[in-house]
């Protein structure tokens, strides 16, 4: 099943079309099919992917009524995508709306300061008032980037949103150069950022969030 993953943050910067691409991007090295779409009319996502060095299709779609059906038409596309990602801007919007309530999971990025964690929580509470309006479950959480790992002020804001109950997985992209150079290079992170988005990745195959695995990386059955 074609799995949609919209990446949500009401604060800008706080690291969503980094996100995105770095998990996209490391899906695709290990065989995946993927589209992304972005709702960003920064379409910083679109310059990205438009540089062709990462095997995925990409749509731009700035109209919030149409995000829906362009899922929707991505979902049945032959051969099946893996995975449709979606980005979208740093505030609250229809369009935000929209990209919560077509997803069934949820990605909130936040780095290790005081207004993304609050921003984190307010996305969060809008997530799950979206998903109750829609009467369904919508996993969401929280994801750190561009994390000095062990500083007191990721410790403190970790701690701080681990106290308000807001989800947040384990493994955090730190702040590495390989993620600021995906912008110029069109590619999946190098080096140290490549390390740091895979524990990202693998923490969340092995929470079941996502579905796509590596082929050949378990032992294949007798
Ligand atoms: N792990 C990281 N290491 C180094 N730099 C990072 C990391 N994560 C994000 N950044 C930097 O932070 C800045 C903001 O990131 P990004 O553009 O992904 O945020 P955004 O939420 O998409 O912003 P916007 O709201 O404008 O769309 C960028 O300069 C990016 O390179
Ligand atoms: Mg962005």
């Amino acid at each position: 099943m074609t799995q949609v993953i919209s990446v949500v943050q009401e604060k800008g910067g706080a690291g969503k079309t980094t996100l995105l691409t770095a998990i996209a991007s490391l899906m695709v090295v290990d065989g995946a099919r993927i589209a992304v779409i972005d709702t960003d009319p920064q379409r910083h996502l679109e310059s990205w992917a438009k540089k062709e060095k990462t095997n995925l299709d990409w749509v731009f779609e700035e109209d919030d009524e149409k995000l829906l059906p362009t899922v929707k038409a991505l979902k049945k596309a032959e051969p099946a995508y893996d995975a449709i990602f979606v980005d979208t801007a740093g505030f609250k919007s229809a369009m935000s709306m929209h990209a919560i309530a077509a997803a069934n999971l949820i990605l909130i990025p936040s780095k290790a300061n005081e207004a993304d964690a609050k921003g984190a929580k307010r996305t969060f509470s809008h997530v799950q008032s979206v998903a109750e309006t829609m009467e369904r479950e919508i996993p969401a959480l929280v994801v750190m980037m561009d994390v000095d790992t062990h500083t007191n002020i990721t410790q403190a804001i970790t701690d701080a949103l681990d106290a308000q109950g807001v989800p947040r997985l384990g493994a955090m992209c730190a702040h590495r150069t390989g993620f600021k150079e995906m912008t110029s290079t069109g590619m999946a992170p190098q080096g140290a950022a490549k390390t740091s988005a895979q524990s990202v990745l693998a923490d969340l195959q092995g929470r079941g969030l996502i579905n796509f695995y590596r082929s050949g990386a378990w032992p294949k059955s007798a």
